[in-house]
């Protein structure tokens, strides 16, 4: 079993010694959790998609410690920079050109001429400074399980197939990072997360473009059956019906609500940012490992709640389903 560690000053150091010596390492984010491994190391970048038993398609995320280090593996150009400046470090990856001979390992990037990059806050960012190698890590969960938002649940997943695990605490964001890519003078969004769009589009004065359904699957790592809890979810419900788990949302009940078989309330309040702190935990606590219902009650688009609507349909698509036959039912 993995060895959980509280993320003090000797814990740290021994993640950065496992790291540097191409061991895989659960390490916190503001987001959520990351398997990480140093970017350079084939090997190490390998034993993620053993651990994680992730499709060798899907492109991962490289995070650094400042944009100086960004700099030596990507081109930036200005307007990327001009995010990379305002929102790192943050809930955002920024899809870049890689340079030629840049030495991140191309099973990083999926064979892609892009990387995602990325600049966490807090523990992740002195981590990578001391290994001084970007860390290519994806959510640590095994694929198309919720992402772990705390030591406990990357445990509960990927104990029995790493050796340690840092503990800081429930993520704070407690959803993936929003990655966008710039396309001459377009922001696209390939993916909303923890940063919302509008908060983008504040600060940079332009539109950020949304891709169509079809767009966004045929983007890497956009395939719908992401989060699969073993529950079937009924989304966007206006009653219960008896024996479903409720996933609520704001003061107001669905009619019927006392016919739930378990409720939990994503955000009591109506507040998106809490509720995208709850939402991986709580599908979690709802689920049920021989099948049941998770009835979801409407929760609005604005702000984080696309990502949370992006996530929810996710986890009620049609599960295992490859981009191929993915194309074939569109
Ligand atoms: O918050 C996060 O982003 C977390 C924490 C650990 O940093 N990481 C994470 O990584 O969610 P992962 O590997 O689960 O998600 C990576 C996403 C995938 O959808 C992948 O396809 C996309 O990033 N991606 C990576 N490289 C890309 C590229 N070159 N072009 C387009 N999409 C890319
Ligand atoms: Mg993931």
């Amino acid at each position: 079993m993995a060895l959980v560690l509280a993320a003090d000053e000797e814990a740290i150091l021994t993640a950065v010694s496992a790291l540097a010596g191409g061991e895989l390492v659960a390490i916190p984010t503001e987001t959520v959790y990351g398997l990480a491994a140093d970017a350079t190391n084939g090997d190490a970048v390998a034993k993620i998609f053993e651990a994680k038993g992730r499709p060798h398609f899907n492109p991962l995320i490289c995070h650094v410690s400042d944009i100086v280090m960004a700099e030596r593996y990507a081109v930036i150009d200005p307007l990327s920079r001009e995010l990379m400046d305002m929102f790192w470090p943050g809930p955002l990856s920024l899809v870049v050109p890689l340079k030629p001979d840049s030495g991140i390992h191309p099973l990083v990037a999926a064979g892609l001429d892009t990387i995602a990059l990325r600049m966490p806050r807090g523990i992740a960012g002195r981590i990578i400074a001391a290994v001084d190698k970007p860390l290519a890590a994806p959510s640590a969960n095994i694929s198309g399980k919720i992402s772990g938002t705390s030591a406990e649940a990357v445990a509960d997943d990927l104990g029995d197939r790493i050796a340690l695990i840092l503990d800081a605490g429930p993520s704070e964001v407690g959803l993936e990072s929003t990655i966008v890519k710039v396309q001459g003078d377009d922001v696209l969004l390939l993916r909303p997360g923890g940063l919302a769009a509008e908060d983008i589009e504040a600060v940079l004065g332009r539109k950020v473009h949304r891709l169509d359904q079809r767009a966004a699957i045929l983007a890497p790592g956009m395939m719908a059956s992401h989060y699969a809890p073993s529950a079937h979810l009924r989304l966007n419900v206006q009653d219960v019906r008896q024996g479903e788990a409720l996933l609520a949302f704001g003061p107001r009940r669905v009619s019927r609500a006392e016919h739930a078989a378990a409720c939990l309330n994503l955000s009591e309040a109506g507040n998106l940012r809490e509720a995208a702190a709850n939402l991986f935990d709580f599908m979690k606590r709802l689920d049920s490992p021989g099948g049941g219902v998770i009835a979801v009650e409407p929760i609005p688009f604005d702000g984080l709640g696309e990502a949370i609507n992006d996530r929810l349909a996710r986890a009620a698509a049609p599960r295992g389903l490859s981009i191929n036959e993915m194309e074939q039912i569109k």
